[in-house]
Formats: structure tokens, sequence, C-alpha cells
């Protein structure tokens, strides 16, 4: 049995992580500030032991990391245009408290930490699909934040022998991701406004494309990354490795709940890229990795979860 810290591990993402550790029999501790985490996310698991607390602050993270075998670091303000309107406070979300995760795990030799980096840092590149060699280009601040935390994990990893891994993750949806915030993913958005018979909204004309990502995906490609022996210091898309555009997402929900309600087209958002795939050939060298939920029945699921969520009590 390890023990693995998963920042953020009270969020949509970190919760699955946990759920699927637990499952393996794993030692599992968990720091999250409760910003965007919840702790109704890890009521179904027990024997987790729960740090309320902000990584940037070096006491926070030095408890966070003592006697931890791995670390999943997940815990960031996951949205663009959030840092768009809150460059400082994402920063310091997203930047100092990865930056404080590192400096902490490098003190108490963590065997190795894997950091939850973005394919936002491809930008508009224009070439499809995209390969961890192509040069980033950051069009937001979340998404250079992103880039930042990876490269502080290769410096660690160059400079103090820390193993850091940076998996880029892709649009990633399923059970337990907030709908609640403007700044939500889109599918928790469109799924909300299904259930309610309210029209979404789409930014821009519908035609910009996504590697929408199952959370199940997810899980196995991080923590792949936490243990298979060349991954260490590596950039790793994790995703799909397909794209599907907003219009023709959005029809594949409406059929999926039977609703012939048209949605509302706005202004692009700002920092948003147009198109986004990942070639996903390092992963399956790196990490054995496979996707095994594809977007049709990941939107089933989520659907029905949602659903779930709004039964009467
Ligand atoms: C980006 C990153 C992703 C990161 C995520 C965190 C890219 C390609 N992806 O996702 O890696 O994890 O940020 O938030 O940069 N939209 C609507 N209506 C809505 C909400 C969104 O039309 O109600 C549109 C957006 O304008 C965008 C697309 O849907 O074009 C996806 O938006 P969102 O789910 O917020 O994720 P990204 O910003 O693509």
């Amino acid at each position: 049995m390890a023990t693995y810290l998963v920042t953020g591990g009270a969020g949509f993402i970190g919760s699955h992580v946990v759920e699927e550790l637990i499952s393996r029999g794993e030692q599992v501790r968990v720091v999250d500030s409760l910003v965007t985490g919840r702790r109704e996310n890890l009521e179904h698991v027990a024997d987790v032991d729960l740090i309320v607390g902000d990584l940037a602050e070096p006491a926070v993270a030095d408890r966070a990391t003592t006697d931890v075998d791995y670390v999943v670091h997940l815990a960031a303000i996951p949205s663009v245009p959030r840092s768009v309107a809150e460059p400082i406070a994402t920063n310091h979300a997203n930047v100092t408290g990865t930056l404080s995760l590192f400096v902490a795990a490098q003190c108490h030799a963590v065997k190795r930490v894997v950091f939850a980096s973005s394919s936002s840092v491809y930008g508009d590149a224009a070439t499809l699909p995209k390969q961890e060699d192509m040069p980033p280009a950051p069009l937001s601040p979340y998404a250079l934040q992103k880039l930042i935390g990876e490269q502080y994990g290769k410096l660690f990893f160059e400079l103090y022998g820390l193993e850091t891994v940076a998996v880029r993750y892709f649009n990633v949806f399923g059970p337990r991701q907030d709908p609640s915030s403007p700044y939500s993913g889109v599918i928790s958005r469109f799924a909300q406004c299904l259930l309610e018979h309210r029209p979404p909204t789409i930014h821009g004309d519908g035609t910009q494309t996504r590697d929408f990502t199952y959370v199940r995906n997810v899980v196995d490609g991080t923590l792949r990354a936490c243990l298979a022996p060349r991954a260490a210091g590596q950039v790793i898309n994790v995703s799909c490795g397909s794209r599907i555009s907003l219009n023709t997402l959005y029809r594949m929900m409406s059929d999926q709940s039977g609703s012939d309600l048209d949605p509302v087209y706005t202004d692009p958002r700002v920092g948003d890229v147009r198109d986004s795939q990942a070639d996903i050939t390092r992963a399956r060298e790196l990490l054995d990795y496979e996707p095994t939920v594809f977007l049709e029945e990941g939107i089933q699921r989520t659907l029905a979860w949602y659903r779930t969520q709004r039964a009467p009590a």
C-alpha cells in the first residue's frame, strides 16, 4: 500500500481520483481549500484524511506532503474566463500553490508528483492534433499559469531530482462537475439547462471544437503517470484524441435528453481557443494508456448523474 496525496481532492476530478485510489486499497490524504471543492464530493468515500487549507501556505504544503509516496496535484482554479477576470487570485492558486507544493514535496522526498496541466497551453496553434513538442502559445492567464506549473515541474526534476510529470487534460467532464458557476465547464452547463428546460448559451457560432474527455479516462491516465517508469520529467496529453463541435455536442445532449430546445448564441468568449484535439501517441507509449469511455457513453453517464441530483429527497 502506498500513500497518495491528492491536492484538490474534494473537487470534481480529484474526488474521482480519490475514489479510485481507495478502491485499489491505497492510503489517501486530501488537501483542499474548498474554494471550488466541496466536502460532499468525498462523502461516499471512507478513510480519507482531509486537510482544509491553502497550499500556497508553506505550512499547509509541508503538513500535506509529510510521509507521502505520490502526489496527484489537481488543486487549481480551473477556468479560462475566471483567470481573465481575476489574474492575481488565479495566479496565487495555480502558480504559487504549485511552487509551494513542489518545494514541500522535494523537502519530504516524495517519489513523484503528477501535475494536472491543460490543453489550453497550446493556444491557437494551427496544427491539429496537438502534440506535446509543439511550442506553447497561452491565450489566457490560466493557460500561462498552467505552463508555468509545467516548467516549474521540469525545473524541479532537473535541478533537484524531484520526479514530476505534467499531464495535459483536454476538457474533462463527468459526474460531480459543478454546473452552478458561469465559469463551469460547458457540458455541465448544457446538462443543467436541459434538465431545467432552459435554453443553453453557446459562445460564438458553435463550430469551435474540443476533445471532450470523460473523467474515468483522466483518472486512469493520471494514476498511470504516477508509476510509469519512463514518465518522469515528461509532458503528456491525456484525452480521447478526437474532437467535436459545440453544435454537435449540444445536439447529442439534447437528443439524449429528449429535448428540442434551441441554444441561444452570444459573442465568442475572450481567451477561448478555436479548436482543440490531442495527439495521444505519447500517453500510449509512455503510460500504456488507452481511453475506454468515449463521448456518447460519457454523456449518458453524466446526464444520468445530473438527473439523480435533481430527484426529490
Ligand atoms: C479550457 C481548457 C481545458 C481546461 C479548461 C478549464 C482549452 C482547449 N481547454 O477549456 O483544458 O481544463 O479550460 O476550464 O483551452 N461555452 C459555451 N457555453 C457555455 C460554456 C462554455 O458555449 O455555457 C463554450 C466556451 O466558450 C468554449 C467551450 O464552450 O468555446 C468550452 O468551454 P469550457 O467548458 O469553459 O472549457 P475550455 O475553456 O475550452
